[in-house]
């Protein structure tokens, strides 16, 4: 009988679990996992017995790193169509919002999404949901958004159940129905939240389709009001809340998902030290997404500092979508955190392992490697884990191992 279905040994282990080590590294690390939990940790050259009498499996890392999974906490996988043409017209002088306010943006991929059959959009979303779990993502949170009916949010939500399903990939399913208004409630915003809050929300929490409840609050998204009413449809059937707050101006975003203990407030570049004060507070996370902040041109910098001193998880997040962030790549997306951010390696790879885990409530089970939790982890065909913010282009991962 073995004491281990697996047995890595010789790693560069970077835990990412609290400690004084900088990544909790772990070095000449060993781990051993049985069904499916990670249920030892130690120095290879602390190990007594001849290894191969230990686990079915051994897997000698030959100094070589190894991470907790990757997990990326905000994403727009799913949804049809391309907006490459956007991409022309953005770069031709036209700006983001003047795109949506004539009815493209957002709303060109809604059409799209809605057009497209089950099938359709499985296969459309297949190659970016690979793509990103290609570079060692074991857990990815897929939002809906481009339906704003019940009958496509719902569509969107299965196609991201499914993915996961047929990759044996953590998913996280976030409604985020509020997320632009809809055609047919044009100059009647109120009427659609109404729909939201009264049909979509309750109808999604019934199934057991959503996770959480995000929005989308800002001059081209909703109100203030708007988006508690959101929040308090979300409370009522009982799924935890996160935001798009302050992404282009401050609307108090940050500070109104605080309010409501939300997990996370994603993009946060507008977020003032008033509502970093509020997600001190409440626990709640910011969401980093420094792939939409290149994509967009920003110049307005989220407040690092004031999250640093606060010590507010900062979580990494690609935010793929065809409209701010055409990338399923989050090696990329964590260069960018480190250039256009300044963010450190360690604050990188924390973004997208714990504090990631934490931006979805689930830092628990996953997201460092530490006793008792899911084994999804993996090896790197380099040294240091700066390395992986570092070369682009090259994509090092060895094997992941899920579960
Ligand atoms: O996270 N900010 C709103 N939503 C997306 C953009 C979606 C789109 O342009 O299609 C974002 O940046
Ligand atoms: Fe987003």
């Amino acid at each position: 009988m073995f004491k281990w279905d697996t047995l890595i040994i010789n790693a560069n282990l970077a835990t990412m679990a609290d400690g004084s080590r900088t990544y909790g590294m772990l070095t000449d690390g060993a781990v051993g996992i049985l069904n499916g939990r990670i249920e030892w940790l130690g120095t290879t050259t602390g190990i007594k017995n001849s290894i191969e009498t230990l686990a079915k499996e051994v897997v000698d890392a030959q100094g070589c790193l190894v991470t907790p999974g990757l997990i990326d906490c905000h994403t727009h996988l799913v949804f049809a169509g391309n907006r490459a043409d956007e991409f022309e017209q953005r770069l031709n002088g036209v700006a983001y919002e003047e795109i949506a306010r004539k009815g493209g943006g957002i709303l060109s991929t809604v059409r799209a999404t809605r057009e497209a059959s089950f099938e359709e959009l499985y296969q459309q979303s297949l190659p970016r949901f690979l793509a990103l779990v290609s570079e060692g993502v074991t857990t990815v949170e897929i939002k809906s958004g481009y339906g704003l009916d019940l009958a496509t949010e719902l569509k969107m939500l299965h196609v991201a159940k499914k993915l996961g399903e047929e990759h044996n990939i953590q998913i996280k399913l976030t409604l985020l129905a509020a997320h632009a208004v809809p055609p047919e409630y044009k100059d009647n915003a109120d009427g659609y939240v109404d729909v939201v809050c009264s049909e979509i929300i309750p109808k999604i929490a019934e199934l057991k389709m959503a996770d959480c409840v995000d929005a989308f609050c800002e001059g081209i998204g909703f109100s203030y009001d708007q988006t508690k009413r959101v929040f308090d449809a979300a409370v009522r059937w009982g799924l935890p809340v996160k935001l798009h707050a302050d992404q282009l101006s401050d609307l108090n975003g940050a500070a109104l998902v605080a309010e409501y203990a939300g997990l996370s407030a994603d993009h946060v570049e507008y977020t003032s030290i008033k509502s970093a004060n509020a997600m001190q507070e409440s626990g709640t996370v910011a969401v980093l997404l420094p792939y939409a902040f290149y994509i967009l041109k920003e110049t307005k910098l989220p407040p690092i500092d004031a999250f640093r001193k606060r010590q507010i998880p900062m979580a990494i997040s690609t935010d793929c979508n065809p409209g701010t962030a055409p990338s399923s790549s989050l090696l990329t997306t964590m260069n960018k955190a480190c250039v256009e951010f300044s963010l450190t390696p360690e604050e990188v790879l924390k973004g997208v392992t714990i504090n990631a885990a934490m931006a979805l409530g689930i830092e628990d089970d996953v997201g460092s490697i530490e006793f008792g939790k899911k084994a999804n982890l993996v090896l790197w065909n380099i040294k240091h884990p700066a390395d992986l913010c570092y070369w682009q282009g090259m994509n090092r991962v060895q094997r992941i191992f899920i579960g």
